[in-house]
């Protein structure tokens, strides 16, 4: 198929940026999104012009880095990330737009590349527990109820994408957030620092300048994990534990 492509080009982070526009021809329907920039980096390295930069380590779905705005909407038109989105969902003679993340706390590297390390400094902040490292336990020495277990599980998968936030339009990170917080408050072994995390952890994610959550539900409708809503509550539960903990 033969596409026109609106690219977000942006040199630096001080650089202002403009839209440019490519075509590309001959895009097989079994390509991924990322195959067909890379056949478009491949015909503006052959040119001499440089290629676009874009975020990318596993093509599997797995390790989030792969985030971008398709013709406004996160990852684009299926519940996925862009590495796992195939050229099959587009039709020949498309116009597409494609956009890095916009929110204030992932400013733009360069073209379609952010700084998602604000996400770390959340993680660093409180989603880690103080479990002793060496070799594992014996799995029953530990019971965990098999509900719970389910839930922590669902909520492990987030991978940290950053989609939530981009759909979101107060740009705010809490439903990234409140699956971290239902990822290890769900076990044994994440209570220790339960309180101190929730706390830690929206504080952390209020200074790097993400929004507060309004109940939109943009972003679990974007979240290529489909990580719900309600890890929200969960989060709003804890730090109301948290804050009113011994009163
Ligand atoms: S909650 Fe979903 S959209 Fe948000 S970072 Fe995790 S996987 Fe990505
Ligand atoms: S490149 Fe790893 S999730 Fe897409």
């Amino acid at each position: 198929m033969n596409l026109t492509l609106n690219i977000w080009r942006q040199s630096g982070p001080s650089d202002k940026g403009e839209m440019r526009t490519y075509p590309v021809s001959d895009i097989s329907e079994d390509m991924s999104f990322l195959e067909m920039l890379d056949v478009l980096n491949e015909e503006l390295n052959a040119k001499g012009e440089e290629p676009i930069a874009f975020d990318h380590d596993c093509r599997e779905g797995i390790c989030g880095s792969c985030g971008l705005m398709i013709s406004g909407q996160a990852h684009g038109p299926e519940v996925t990330t862009t590495c796992q989105l195939h050229m099959r969902s587009f039709s020949d003679g498309d116009e597409i737009t494609v956009e890095p993340w916009r929110a204030d706390a992932f400013p733009v590297i360069k073209d379609l590349v952010v700084d998602r390390g604000s996400f770390d400094r959340i993680i660093q902040a409180g989603g880690f527990i103080s479990a002793n490292t060496g070799s594992a336990p014996e799995a029953h020495s530990v019971p965990v109820p098999k509900p719970a277990a389910d839930r922590s599980f669902m909520a492990a998968a987030c991978i940290g994408c950053g989609a939530c936030v981009a759909a979101c339009p107060n740009a705010s990170g809490m439903l990234f957030m409140g699956a971290k917080i239902t990822h290890l408050g769900e076990m044994p072994q994440g209570q220790p620092e339960r309180d101190a995390r929730v706390v830690q952890m929206v504080n952390t994610h209020d200074e790097e300048g993400f929004g507060g959550c309004t109940n939109v539900g943009a972003c679990a409708e974007a979240c290529p994990k489909e990580i719900p809503l309600d890890v929200i509550n969960q989060l709003n539960q804890d730090l109301r534990r948290a804050l009113t903990h011994g009163r």
